[in-house]
Parts: structure tokens; C-alpha cells; sequence
């Protein structure tokens, strides 16, 4: 048995973010070896938790991802194949330790027999027998029946359940649960490979096994060549983790790697939000999902070709359904006709992603989101991302023009309830954002100066602005002014809101 964990296999049993883990590290509190940390560390920095507590866990787990509407995960059990088999590792290495637990005995009983003969012939006979009742003593203390390391027995529960795969050359890592395939579970945990179909047709999720074992969970038509057989190529999108796993898979790392799309979907609802707002969820087919890094917008075409570029909402673990915030724009043809016209299942073209908006995941730094009115889209997509990504500690300001711009309250209110990282507040400035200039500014400019001074943190922090051009020309300049580099605040000017 592997003593080491990886970072997200230590964060998920004791259950804290990542980056908890990260700061203990770096202050010392806790070693690392090779960015693992033993179960014993862990231990002795979370001495409190009790094997019971894995209930709780699994139950705010599941709060969050509901409270992020993501695809809900049912814990299911692994397919009964995968289960047998990290049993029967497990039972391989139980069994292994209970033969060395006898050697050690008989070991120990020939060691005590040495002295006794050892003893016999030497005139410190005392002092060996104070040794052997010392020694009795130590190894009495470290048998004792009772004590377990309640962190070593759920993470033997947590590898009947999961597998981890570590994705090379990158260094990620995510874990594999219930009958999740490979794709799947990458992106639940924000990671993002590259796919197209998702179904077993495309093959651009092709990824080498380097090591460990995995599952067919499906049959695919793509075919992979001998050559590529014979490398330990496989489909991420038709494969399961049985053992933890090592892959060899290129990750998206910036917008370059994400292709150009065009992808007719469907649209599965328009609900309103308020009189202005609207929510538009439509749905890609299977075989074809919106790849696109979380931030990014796409332009959509309805009627004869109304088109606009809308942010996405939503996140993209859930690349089928893709989610659209749009406000009323009376005489905009676009705005008109999805308030008036779009029905169910009227078919709508997506095209693209674009934009540069896009988290900094490999930043330790807080985050600091700031929502002007319907700047909130992207931003919410970004939350959702970087909670995805088991992200530290995260800060949402939503400033708008008038109650009414904070179109999703309950929303917000679910986040701060289910999530201890995640801190929310309101701002009502009481005039047009998409107007600020003169005393609006000066207001405005005030508004900030009383969050910073709040929460300075704020200036050692990343910082994302989004919302019409005119207050993000106010806030951008604010913060820069307060000497924020260039790199650390990311600005996304939406142009429909
Ligand atoms: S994503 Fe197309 S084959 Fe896997």
C-alpha cells in the first residue's frame, strides 16, 4: 500500500480545497515529498477527522455541485468488473502486509531469543533484560488493538471508490468516481483534455496508458491503428480507470488550443429572471459538445440569422448544455426575436468560443470577481470553473445599476451557503452603468475605494472585471491605479446586457 497521496486525493479525505493543502505545505506545517504528503502528515495536521465523517463529506460534495448545476452526479457504484478488480488489489496488498506483520514477529521473537542466549554468557545480563522490556514495551505501544489512522482506512475506502489518473506532461491529476469515463471525469474536475465527440467517433480524445489499468466502457467506431495499439493508445471518451492510472494527454492550456466551432443545438428553455432578463439554455446534440475554455463567448445565429455575441454561463464540465444571460434591447433584432419568437427546440447556431478571458489556474492568489449588471455571465461562468477546480478562497461583488441587475439572488445565496471558500456581496450604485462618467464615475470610484479598504487583500490578489465598457474602463483604471499589475486583472467588456 502507498503511503504517498497526491494533493487532490489528501484534499478529498479530509476534505478541504487543494490550495489548503498548498498553504500548509508552504508554511512548513506539512512535508511534501515530490508534491505528495504522507497519510501520517496529514493526520497529524487534521487530527480531528473520524472515519464517520466521510458521510458528511459525500453530503456536501453533493450540495455543491448542486448548488452549481452542474451535471448531477449520482454516486454510483463503479461497474462491478472495476470493483472486483481494485479489490482484489486491495486484498493483494492486505495480504502482503499481514505476511510481513508475521515476519516482523518471528523476527522479533529470534531477536528476543539472541539476548536471552546473548545474556547467558556476558555479565550484562541486567541490563539486556531492561532492554528486552523496553523494546516489549515500544512495539506493545505501536500493536496496540484500537488505534488506526482513521485517514489510512478512508483512503482505502476512497481506492475501492476512485481511481486517480495523473495526466503527464502536465502534472494534473483528477479522480475517476462511479462509472464516470476518463473524459468525463477530467472535466467534472475542470481539467481539459482534448475531445470532440465525446461518443467513440471522432478519435481526438486519443490519450496513451502509460501506466496502470483501465476498462472498455463502451464500444467506439473510431479505430485505432495496430501502431498506435501497440503504444498503449486509448479513448478517453470509452474508457474507465480501474487501478490509478497515468496518461499521456496534451491539456488546453490557452484559447489557441481550443478549435473553431460550428454547432447547431437546440433550445431547451428560455426562462425569464425578471422582466428584462432572460435565461437561455440551449442543448448541443451528443455527438457534438461546445468545447470552450470557461469565460469565452460565442455567437449565436436565430431566425433569419440574428446574430450576437453572448458570454457563456455556464461551465464547461457541461459541454452539452450551455447557458446564455440576455437583456431586453428593444428594436435589437437578436434581443427581439428571443424575446418574442425563440420556442423550444427552435434550432440555434453557436459559433466559436472567442475571447481571452479566461482563468489564470495556475495563480495561488485569491480571486476576486467584480460583476457590473450583466457582466455577472461570464463571471459566473469563471466561478464555476475555478470551484471545479477545488480553488481557494474566492470573492464575488456584484455591483449594479439597480436591485433589479441582480437578476439571479438565489443563485448567489446557494453558493454562499454551500460553500465556506465563497464570499459574496451585493453593491446597488443607483445609476446606468453603461453610462459612467462625471459624478457617476467619481461614485463609482468611491464604491470601490470602500470595498478595498474593507478587504485589502484585494491588492495581492487576481481580479476579474466584467460588465459594459464604461464602468470597466472606471474600475480597470482603479485598479491599476492602486498598482494591480496589467497581468493580474482581467477585464471582459459584454457587449449585450
Ligand atoms: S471524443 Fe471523439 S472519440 Fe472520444
Amino acid at each position: 500500500m502507498n503511503d504517498l497521496l497526491s494533493l487532490t486525493r489528501a484534499a478529498r479525505l479530509v476534505g478541504v480545497p487543494r490550495v489548503v493543502l498548498q498553504k500548509k505545505i508552504q508554511c512548513g506545517e506539512m512535508v511534501s515529498f515530490d508534491g505528495m504528503v504522507s497519510v501520517d502528515s496529514l493526520f497529524a495536521c487534521f487530527p480531528d477527522v473520524q472515519i464517520e465523517d466521510t458521510v458528511e463529506i459525500e453530503r456536501i460534495s453533493q450540495i455543491k455541485e448542486r448548488a452549481f448545476g452542474k451535471r448531477v452526479f449520482e454516486r454510483a457504484l463503479p461497474d462491478v468488473e472495476v470493483l472486483a478488480a481494485r479489490v482484489t488489489e486491495l486484498s493483494q496488498s492486505l495480504a502482503h502486509s499481514q505476511s510481513q506483520v508475521k515476519q516482523f514477529n518471528a523476527l522479533f521473537n529470534n531477536l528476543c531469543g539472541k539476548l536471552d542466549e546473548t545474556g547467558c554468557q556476558a555479565d550484562s545480563s541486567v541490563s539486556i533484560e531492561n532492554l528486552k522490556f523496553w523494546i516489549k514495551d515500544e512495539v506493545a505501544q505501536v500493536m496496540e488493538p484500537g488505534f488506526s489512522n482513521p485517514l489510512a482506512i478512508r483512503d482505502n475506502m476512497l481506492r475501492v471508490m476512485a481511481a486517480q489518473v495523473t495526466v503527464l506532461p502536465s502534472g494534473h491529476d483528477f479522480l475517476v468516481e462511479g462509472q464516470d469515463t476518463l473524459l468525463e471525469a477530467a472535466m467534472r474536475a475542470g481539467i481539459p483534455l482534448n475531445y470532440g465527440c465525446s461518443g467513440g467517433n471522432c478519435g481526438l480524445c486519443k490519450a496513451k496508458l502509460v501506466s496502470g489499468q483501465v476498462k472498455k466502457t463502451r464500444h467506439h467506431d473510431f479505430v485505432i491503428s495496430e501502431n498506435d495499439k501497440n503504444q498503449g493508445c486509448i479513448l478517453l471518451c470509452s474508457n474507465t480507470a480501474v487501478s490509478d492510472v497515468e496518461l499521456e494527454a496534451p491539456v488546453a492550456g490557452s484559447v489557441q488550443d481550443i478549435p473553431f466551432q460550428q454547432i447547431t443545438a437546440k433550445v431547451k428553455a428560455v426562462e425569464p429572471l425578471n422582466a428584462d432578463m432572460i435565461l437561455l439554455h440551449l442543448q448541443t446534440p451528443r455527438t457534438q459538445r461546445l468545447r470552450f475554455l470557461a469565460g469565452q463567448s460565442v455567437t449565436l445565429r436565430v431566425g433569419r440569422s440574428f446574430a450576437a455575441e453572448l458570454p457563456v454561463a455556464s461551465c464547461p464540465c457541461d459541454d452539452r448544455n450551455v447557458l446564455f444571460h440576455l437583456r431586453r434591447q428593444p428594436g435589437n433584432l437578436f434581443s427581439d426575436y428571443v424575446f418574442e419568437r425563440l420556442k423550444c427546440n427552435e434550432a440555434v447556431e453557436l459559433e466559436g468560443p472567442q475571447g481571452e478571458f479566461i482563468l489564470h489556474e495556475k495563480s495561488p492568489r485569491a480571486l476576486y470577481f467584480f460583476a457590473f449588471d450583466g457582466g455577472f455571465a461570464p463571471i459566473k461562468s469563471l466561478i464555476e470553473h475555478a470551484m471545479s477546480l477545488n480553488a481557494g478562497s474566492v470573492h464575488l461583488h456584484w455591483i449594479a445599476s439597480n436591485q433589479d441587475n441582480i437578476y439571479m439572488p438565489n443563485l448567489v445565496r446557494a453558493w454562499t451557503d454551500a460553500l465556506d471558500n465563497f464570499h459574496y456581496t451585493e453593491h446597488v450604485v443607483g445609476f446606468d452603468l453603461r453610462s459612467v462618467s462625471g459624478k457617476r464615475a467619481e461614485s463609482l470610484l468611491k464604491q470601490l475605494e470602500i470595498i478595498v479598504d474593507k478587504d485589502c487583500r484585494i491588492i495581492q490578489s487576481d481580479v476579474y472585471l466584467a460588465g459594459p465598457e464604461s464602468a470597466l474602463n472606471t474600475a480597470e483604471q482603479f485598479f491599476l491605479g492602486l498598482g494591480l499589475p496589467k497581468t493580474r486583472v482581467s477585464v471582459n467588456q459584454v457587449k449585450k446586457l
